[in-house]
């Protein structure tokens, strides 16, 4: 509900369980008052939720309207850059007289049932207008004509509220956009610890937990990418929050681009929280009429702890973000031929691979980089999209009809924002790709990047795949990306638009996106960058899946999972069973390991199951087996966090069905301990009234019992693990 108290100009904001508050105050500070728990209507003044007494301190200057109030002071719920809030501004403009000073006033606004889709962007949506409710403010900067409407959604069940802003340029002179941040949100204190999600390559998303301090302390990326470096999401937790129990407040930015995501602590406690498009090099033109939408910034509050924070993002990202007829779908179980032979493959390699996994119960091979023009490693060929003869003499569709014979489905690798400067593509554009005239062209594993802020570029990336796709039944793409963005700049772009172009990528990428994902609705899509490079709700939107690393060792892998759960889904990450000894870590893990981590994401395997034992290969073909049966729970129930793994030397997590009658809990040991004490598991979220049967035996605990006592477990030797099927009785 989105309730509007027209005689103190405020707004509520009211989900299920929680509320967010702001107005008005003497009709001209646009002020925030509160978000947390939900609060019943009506709610109090604005002097109860705020010290007015504290409107002005020494040495800020007073709003020219009224010499009571500085901006610096009160908590703003869209801070511009030219009044008395000397704090970051959500919005900076330069106009063509050289002035930087906006001005904005509430000009009107509107509620209604829905949510509108955002134009080129994407979003969360709703398949009803009756899951959520949304409102439009406009202010109005008089002086220079820029509109600016902030809106926001409130999905009621979800208990997420979505904010973006869009701003139009109704003057009559050209404006120079330089910071539009997606969000802000001012806390009254900083007794808070920020959580973000720092990483590297095959090292993605380890959470970092801090106290806040004075100043400012950011999560962001010029990379071009949301990077595997930081992630655009973020968390301000109580001191005290724990997995389970506390005050957690989530931000995160639907955007695949440069992003700024973080907190600014300020003199007297206030802590401005700020998620939007990273400010540096960032600068849009706006001609007279033309306007610019930001992306969307979803925030999430629970009273329950980081895990309830994460239960609403998996909730909302899993059903009202990713889109499409895998949305809800158990996806393929998947073989991958990269880490099995690289570059190193024939026809008859990759039908061995095949058939193999075809007897275990894999339903679709996947042929990953080196299939295309005479790419036999990675010096050249990106962006000529046609077979490589010498190694697929009979073509990409003889092999394709021979996987399909097998009663298996078909899946390729692309890399379509890329050329190589060893080929065809670059050979006959070289103007393509992203560069700067006369400056040298840097070059990261031998390639360059398409310029994708060029329609004709776009279009020649659209015309490649689709031509690929259309020619043969092929059920899944895997769409890489290995490369930061360098040489920023446009052969096309005026000059004053060459601060438009790590936008206009993203853009021109979410153009490519829709069109191919509209186009061919029955292949399902996963999104790769190095691994996890790119693993953010931008990417979701178009493809449900992200492959989660390129480390694919289970201890490992089980700390990256862990971290990227603190905002996405399971089922939105690819997990694969490799090899061992592992090919990034060179650590061996027994298969049972490999196989209980990698079946909590959308599993596959990445070996060659004809090395594999006899044994070995029985035990993967159980695994499919339980992961037919079971892999929904993963996917779709409630996800618990039971431990940290940084911080024992084990890890657990427990999956709930929707229906909570089925509880799956797994538990892996990193490291053994002689004389290991025992451990007890403590489960969460059951009824503790009911019995559960565990699976396979016939004991059955009751729900009180498994989330006091919990399940006793030894972590006595390295990568020991079990996976425990609860039956509720
Ligand atoms: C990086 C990906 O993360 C890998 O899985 C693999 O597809 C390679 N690229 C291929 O070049």
């Amino acid at each position: 509900m989105i309730f509007y108290d027209e005689q103190r100009e405020l707004f509520h904001l009211q989900t299920e369980k929680t509320s967010y508050i702001f107005g008005f105050l003497e009709g001209r500070f646009f002020t925030h008052l509160y978000w947390g728990g939900r609060l019943e209507q009506p709610v109090a003044d604005y002097g109860d939720f705020l010290d007015l007494s504290n409107a002005h301190r020494h040495m800020t200057a007073m709003d020219y309207t009224d010499c009571h109030y500085s901006s610096d002071v009160l908590p703003s719920e869209f801070p511009t850059f030219g009044n008395t809030d000397l704090r970051t501004p959500a919005f900076h403009a330069r106009y063509k007289d050289g002035t930087r000073i906006s001005d904005f006033h509430y000009t009107n606004h509107n509620i209604y049932k829905g949510k509108k889709p955002l134009v080129g962007l994407p979003a969360t949506y709703v398949e009803s207008d009756d899951e959520a409710t949304s409102l439009d403010i406009v202010l109005t900067d008089h002086l220079t004509g820029m509109v600016v409407t902030l809106t926001y959604t409130v999905f009621e069940q979800l208990n997420a509220i979505t904010r973006s802003v869009r701003v139009v340029n109704s003057g009559k002179e050209s404006v120079a956009l330089q910071a539009l941040l997606s969000a802000t949100v001012d806390f009254n204190g900083m007794e808070y610890d920020m959580i973000h999600l720092p990483g590297a390559w095959a090292r993605e998303r380890h959470p970092e937990r801090a106290p806040l301090f004075h100043g400012k302390q950011l999560a962001d990326s010029l990379r071009g990418a949301s990077s595997c470096q930081q992630n655009p999401f973020f968390a301000l937790v109580g001191h005290n929050t724990t997995e389970e129990k506390g005050d957690a407040y989530g931000f995160s930015l639907v955007y695949s681009g440069n992003f700024v995501a973080g907190v600014e602590v300020d003199a007297y406690h206030v802590s401005r929280a700020m998620i939007g498009i990273h400010p540096f090099d960032f600068c849009y033109h706006l001609e007279s009429g033309e306007s610019f939408q930001s992306p969307e910034a979803v925030l999430v509050y629970s009273g329950d702890g980081i895990g309830g924070m994460s239960r609403i993002y998996h909730r909302l990202y899993r059903t009202r973000l990713c889109r499409g007829q895998f949305r809800d779908k158990e996806r393929y179980v998947l073989i991958n031929n990269w880490e099995a032979t690289y570059f190193n493959f024939d026809e008859e390699k990759i039908v061995a691979i095949a058939s193999k996994a075809k007897e275990v119960g894999v339903e679709l091979m996947v042929l990953d980089d080196g299939w295309f023009g005479h790419r036999n490693n990675d010096l050249s060929s990106l962006g000529d999209w046609y077979v490589n003869k010498d190694k697929l003499p009979n073509g990409l569709e003889s092999l394709v009809s021979k996987i399909n014979a097998l009663g298996m489905k078909f899946g390729l690798w692309f890399e379509p924002e890329m050329v190589s400067p060893d080929s065809d593509c670059y050979r006959t554009h070289p103007d393509w790709c992203i560069h700067v005239k006369d400056r040298n062209r840097t070059l990261c594993r031998t390639q360059l990047m398409l310029d994708l802020s060029r329609e004709d570029v776009c279009n020649y990336v659209i015309d490649c795949l689709s031509d690929i796709l259309n020619r043969s039944p092929i059920a899944y793409v895997k769409w890489d990306y290995n490369r930061n963005m360098t040489n920023i700049g446009s052969a096309l772009l005026p000059p004053e638009r060459q601060g438009e172009f790590y936008h206009r990528y993203i853009l021109g990428l979410y153009h490519i996106l829709e069109t191919l994902t509209k186009r061919f609705p029955n292949v399902l899509f996963e999104s790769c960058s190095s691994g996890g490079a790119r693993f953010d709700p931008g990417m979701l939107y178009y493809m449900p899946q992200t492959w989660c690393s390129d480390d694919t060792d289970a201890v490992e892998r089980a700390f990256i999972q862990y971290g990227t759960s603190f905002c996405y889904p399971y089922s939105s990450m690819g997990a694969h069973v490799s090899a061992v000894p592992n090919h990034q870590v060179g650590r061996r893990t027994p298969m049972s390991a490999r196989g209980a981590i990698a079946m909590q994401g959308q599993l596959g395997y990445e070996l060659d199951l004809n090395r594999l034992s006899e044994e070995e290969l029985q035990q993967v073909a159980k695994q499919v087996q339980f992961y037919k049966q079971y892999g929904s729970v993963f996917h779709t129930g409630d996800l618990y966090r039971l431990n940290d793994p940084a911080k024992q030397c084990f890890v657990a997590n427990e999956f709930i069905a929707q229906d909570q009658n089925t509880v799956i809990m797994t538990a892996l040991v990193i490291k053994g301990l002689p004389e290991a004490p025992v451990e007890h598991i403590r489960l969460c979220g059951l009824d503790a009234k009911a019995q559960y049967r565990l699976e396979g035996c016939d004991r059955v605990y009751r729900g009180d019992f498994l989330m006091n006592v919990g399940i006793a477990f030894q972590p006595s030797s390295d990568y020991k693990n079990t996976v425990m099927v609860f039956r509720k009785q």
